[in-house]
């Protein structure tokens, strides 16, 4: 599977490996087994991965310090996103803060926790309905020319809010919810395609409940041998070459699974079906 060149410049495996499920339940909390957690990090590279999507909100703070350290110091080739902006108050629980100075003290601390000089993609994990974007950007801007981050995303954003977005600052990727049946950001996604802007569907595989057992998308897998997990993610990777999904899990095995999924192809026959099946079942 080809690589994609997020901001031009840094070389992706398009599968990629998100963090939110190391932590505890509703991104809240210590996960089950530290230890645990770090294996999953490190099959990951094992795996080819090197691409790992966090946030300050996962834990909070926890899903960076496991990454610091399982990995660090990292492999060169290895990139880290992570996120500020979302503020938590217990498990699902979260309400985005875009003022400025809370941004900056989230960008310093992500550094400090992650033991980097830069962030190499530090994505708004909201845009704060109550700051302008201008003021909220703008900060990640000043940080930038600052050398504390590399590239800038964005998160959960409509077309419209991109483009404002890109007024202010150069965007290199989008992370907005998206799989096969949930599909209300095909405009972003489209939007993404022409402009070589990474998109990165969260809820990549539903949390694993893409489809029914028994239903048409689980009797297209078993005929193919295949998991509901690995359509999910074989069809994403197929459907835009800026796609780079970021399955999350806390098993090995299910890693081993999601990521054996870039060596799948469908034929087009195959991806015509499964558009019919997802409309049909689409949310
Ligand atoms: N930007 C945002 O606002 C935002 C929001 C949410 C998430 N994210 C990011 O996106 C990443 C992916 O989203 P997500 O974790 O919510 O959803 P997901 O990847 O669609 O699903 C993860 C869930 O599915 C299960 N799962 C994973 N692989 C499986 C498999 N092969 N078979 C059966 N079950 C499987 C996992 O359970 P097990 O642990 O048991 O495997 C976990 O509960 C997150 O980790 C995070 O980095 C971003």
């Amino acid at each position: 599977m080809e690589n994609f060149l997020l901001g031009g410049d840094l070389p992706i495996h398009r599968l990629g490996y998100g963090t939110m499920r190391l932590v505890g339940e509703g991104a809240w909390g210590e996960p089950r087994s530290r230890d645990e957690a770090h294996k999953v990090l490190h099959r990951a590279l094992e795996l080819g991965v090197n691409f790992l999507d966090t946030a300050d909100a996962y834990g909070p703070n926890i899903a960076e310090e496991l990454i610091a350290e399982a990995l660090y110091p990292y492999a060169k080739n290895l990139i880290i996103a992570t996120k500020g902006g979302i503020t938590r108050q217990g498990p699902a629980k979260a309400a985005p803060c875009g003022r400025p100075e809370y941004l900056h003290q989230c960008v310093e601390m992500s550094l400090r926790r992650l033991k980097l000089e830069r962030i190499d993609l530090y994505q708004l994990h909201r845009i704060d309905p109550k700051v302008p974007a201008e003021e909220s950007l703008g900060k990640l801007a000043d940080l930038q020319k600052q050398g504390k981050i590399r590239h800038i995303g964005l998160s959960e954003v409509t077309v419209e809010q991109i483009e404002h977005a890109r007024t202010i600052v150069p965007i290199v990727s989008v992370q907005n919810k998206y799989n096969l049946t949930e599909r209300k950001h095909e405009a972003v996604l489209d939007y993404c395609t022409q402009n070589n802007i990474a998109f990165i569907p969260w809820y990549p595989v539903a949390a694993g409940s893409l489809a029914k057992p028994g239903g048409a998308l689980d009797s297209f897998a078993h005929e193919r041998n295949l998991t509901l997990s690995q359509i999910s993610l074989a069809w994403l990777l197929q459907h835009s070459l800026v796609m780079v999904p970021i399955p999350g899990t806390s098993s090995v095995a299910h890693l081993e699974e999601n990521v054996s999924a870039q060596n799948i192809n469908l034929s087009e026959d195959d991806m015509d079906i499964l558009e019919l099946i997802a409309d049909t079942q689409s949310s």
